[in-house]
């Protein structure tokens, strides 16, 4: 075999390789996701089958799900802009609404700090991790 053509041979496995990580990246990583959900939202939300709801409401079956239907007390803030402009909740609004929670809704329970439940969710910034975690979130079905 020419040189020529090992070269190109190796150009084209690497094309593929990294055609492939890209692939990857694009669809968001469901593992990675898992793991971001049990340290940033677990603490609040059931994301089991079980649907208990927490400080927050459970998070099973999330994924087109419309906002603020389950049985759970919603701040009024978050009652008055579902009631305004009812939505699903498809990749657009769960990347928004975990991009900045407080933008989304002002005022919103999941980024207020109570007595009982010291910590509270401001948003996360890594649009990568967002899109991880709603990968995570698609599959809780
Ligand atoms: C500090 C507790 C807390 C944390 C942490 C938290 N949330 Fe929430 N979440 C809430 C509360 C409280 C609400 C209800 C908001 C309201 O009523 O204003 C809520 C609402 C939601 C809703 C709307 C559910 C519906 O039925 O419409 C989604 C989706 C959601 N959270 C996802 C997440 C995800 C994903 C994470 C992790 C990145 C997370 N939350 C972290 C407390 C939390």
């Amino acid at each position: 075999m020419k040189i020529a053509h090992v070269l190109s041979l190796i150009m084209l496995l690497l094309l593929v390789l990294l055609a492939g990580i890209g692939f990857q990246r694009f669809r968001g990583d469901a593992e990675v996701g898992k793991r971001l959900a049990e340290n940033n939202c677990g603490v609040c939300h059931d994301m089991t089958a079980k649907r208990k709801n927490g400080k927050g409401p459970y998070l099973w079956e999330i994924y087109k799900r419309p906002a603020g239907v389950v049985d759970f007390s919603f701040s009024a803030s978050f009652r008055q802009l579902v009631e305004e402009h009812p939505f699903l909740w498809d990749d657009d609004h769960l990347d928004r609404w975990l991009a900045n929670p407080l933008a989304f809704i002002p005022k919103t329970k999941m980024s207020q700090q109570t007595k009982d439940h010291p910590v509270a969710f401001e948003g996360m910034d890594s649009s990568a991790n967002r899109k991880d975690l709603i990968t995570y979130l698609k599959s809780l079905q």
